[in-house]
This record gives C-alpha cells, structure tokens and sequence, in this order.
C-alpha cells in the first residue's frame, strides 16, 4: 500500500508585519533584511488566538477541497514548536474542532523538519496497512516566541499553517516513494527556547532573562543548514535513479533565500523549478513546506507523476529530504 496525498490547503492570517514596521521597533532596515534573508514582510496571528486555530482552519481547506468527512479520518499528525500549551497536544484541540471523532492524534516537535517527520511517520502507518486517512500538519505561531526588541530574530520568523491528506493507494507508482531523515544533538544548543520545560519552568527569572523566547546561533544554523540541506536532496534524487532533470520542484524549507538558492545551486536546478515565497512569509517552521506546496497547486503547477524533492534543516539538529511523485489530477 502507498500513501499518496490526496489534498493540500493552508491558512495564513490576515495581518502582514513588513519590513518597514520593523524599522520602527528595532534598529534594522528593509535593505538589511531583503538581503540578508529575502524576507519583505510575514503574518501574524491574532495574540488571543494559538497554534490549533490555524492548524483547523488549514485542515478544513483540505477537508472540503477532497469532499472527507472528518469521521473518516484515522490519524491526525501535528508538527509543530509552538503548541497552544505545553498539555494537552494542540492536536487535541485541531481534533476537536474538526469533529474528527473516529481519529486519534499526536504532536510531533521536528523543529523545521517537522512537517517531513510528521509526513513520513503518516505515511508508515497508511504502508503498515494500518490507516487509510491521515490527516498532516505542519502550524506554527512564531510570533509568540519571538522577542521584537531582538533584530537577529524578530526579522525571520512568522505564522502560518499548511496541511495535506494522505490516503493509502494501489497505485504504487505515486505518492511518497523515499525519504532521508537525521538528527544530530551536537547542534542542539545553536536553536533553543531554554525555559518553559522541565529543565528551566517557568520563573520571575526565565521571564527577565528572556528565555521563553527563540535563540538561534545564526552562523552555525546556516552553514550546517545549506550542506545538511543540500546533501540529503541530492542523495535522495540519486539513490532513486533520478537526475536533477526529473525533478519538477524543488520545495525547500523556507528559513533564508541565501540558504534555499546555495543548496538549489548545488544540486544543479535552476530557478524555475525551486519554490520560494518566503519574501512574503518569513520562516513559518513547520508550516514553511506545506504552505509552499499548497500555493503551488493551487497555481496550477502541479501535474500527476510529476515528481517533488521536499528539504528541510532546523532546531535539534534535524535536517532530511523527501522524494514524491504528485498524486493529483
Ligand atoms: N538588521 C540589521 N543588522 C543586523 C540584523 C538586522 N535584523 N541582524 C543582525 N544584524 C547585524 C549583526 O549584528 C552583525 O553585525 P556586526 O557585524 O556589527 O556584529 C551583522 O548584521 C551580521 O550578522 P550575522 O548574524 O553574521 O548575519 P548573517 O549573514 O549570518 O545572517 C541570519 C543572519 C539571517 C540569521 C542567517 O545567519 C540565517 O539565516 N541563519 C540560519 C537560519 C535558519 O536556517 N534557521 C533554521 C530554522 S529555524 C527553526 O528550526 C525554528
């Protein structure tokens, strides 16, 4: 049995944080981020609202789009680093307000690889036999952990949400055909959010300290994430008998243009077929792929057969690529 996606939607929200309003809260310019990142402007959600309400509303789009009635649905994966609240699992509250009452459910934290781990570990359970829905996930709500008085930071990051259906196919031809995935803990201090778990709780001291909020080595975080990068999505076209020509798109993970374009460069494709948009979004961690895979469909790029490299590098280390062939008409 293979596990195809069968839809694809996403849900930014409304508000746009530009590079100019960053100018006003911090000593930065438009100059310094488009260059340095590609950003221009990203979305913020609402403060009163959490993680799972985009994750829903990313949900319902492919819910309605493959006409699946939320009872059909077995498994729903959540990747994401910024659940509503450490307990229960965001997905408990995506679960409920899809009404998905037959599906069970858990988060997965990949950092930025998230929506690879969380695709991949969907797709075991449609190949085990196991499943037939699976619902994947990828949401983020960066702006509630990010310090605006930080400009190596605040610049980065926004909010989004991407979601797909698998469903187990005969065809086995298409859908998700390989995947590459690593994680290396000897880079596990380079990306942190030190306190609010069982080593550092919550404290009148994290809260002064600002350790509730995103750090990142941003030197070491690039030059790992242009080779870690690089290397698994040439390593997964080869082991497949493919070349750089076969591949439709490329769909990296969206952290820094200067990042997607060395590792695009070194694996030999050429601009057209290397999705990007994060002038618009920032990095949106696990929201980042699904979200560009999303408006790519919806541009109507995507054709059945054609065959997708999806990469991705962040917090942990973890960093891995995944090889598919679209599924849709
Ligand atoms: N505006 C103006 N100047 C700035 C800004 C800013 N927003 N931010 C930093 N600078 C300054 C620095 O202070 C430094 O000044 P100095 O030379 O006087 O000290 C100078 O610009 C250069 O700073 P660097 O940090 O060396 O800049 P770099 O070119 O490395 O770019 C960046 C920084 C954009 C963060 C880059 O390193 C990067 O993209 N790193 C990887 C990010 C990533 O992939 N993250 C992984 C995913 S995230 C996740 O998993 C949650």
């Amino acid at each position: 049995m293979r596990a195809i996606i069968t839809g694809v939607g996403h849900y930014v929200p409304e508000k746009t944080l530009t590079n100019l309003d960053l100018e006003k809260m911090v000593d930065t310019n438009d100059e310094w981020i488009t260059t340095r990142t590609g950003i221009k402007e990203r979305r913020i959600l609402a403060k009163e609202k959490g993680t799972s309400y985009m994750g829903t509303k990313a949900a319902q789009v492919v819910l309605e789009e493959t006409n699946t009635s939320p009872d059909e649905i077995d498994l729903i994966l959540l990747a994401t680093v910024t659940p509503d609240m450490p307990v229960p699992s965001a997905v408990s509250f995506i679960q409920k307000n899809l009404g998905a009452t037959n599906s069970w459910g858990f988060d997965i934290n990949g950092g930025c690889t998230g929506f690879m781990c969380a695709l991949t570990t969907g797709a075991q359970f449609i190949e085990s036999g196991r499943h037939k829905k699976v619902l994947v996930i990828g949401a983020d709500k960066m702006s509630a952990i990010t310090n605006y008085e930080d400009r190596t930071t605040c610049v980065l990051f926004g909010d989004a949400a991407g979601a797909v259906l698998l469903e187990a196919s005969k065809e086995n031809d298409l859908g998700i055909k390989d995947f590459i995935l690593h994680l290396d803990g000897a880079g596990a201090e380079a990306l942190t959010i030190e306190a609010g778990g069982s080593l550092h709780p919550a404290s009148r001291e994290t809260v002064e300290q600002k350790m509730h909020y995103i750090f990142q080595d941003g030197k070491t975080v690039f030059k790992h994430a242009v080779i870690g990068m690089a290397d698994v999505s040439a390593k997964i076209v080869e082991r497949n008998n493919l070349t750089d020509k076969d591949i439709k798109f490329f769909i990296p993970h969206q952290a820094n243009y200067r990042i997607i374009d060395a590792a695009a460069k070194k694996m030999g494709l050429d601009k057209e077929r290397v999705v990007i948009n994060i002038s618009k979004y920032g990095n949106t961690t696990a929201a980042t792929i699904p979200l560009a895979m999303s408006e790519t469909y919806q541009a109507n790029k995507l054709e059945k057969g054609d065959w997708l490299v999806l990469a991705a590098f962040g917090a942990g280390f973890t960093w891995g690529s995944v090889l598919l062939k679209w599924a849709i008409d």
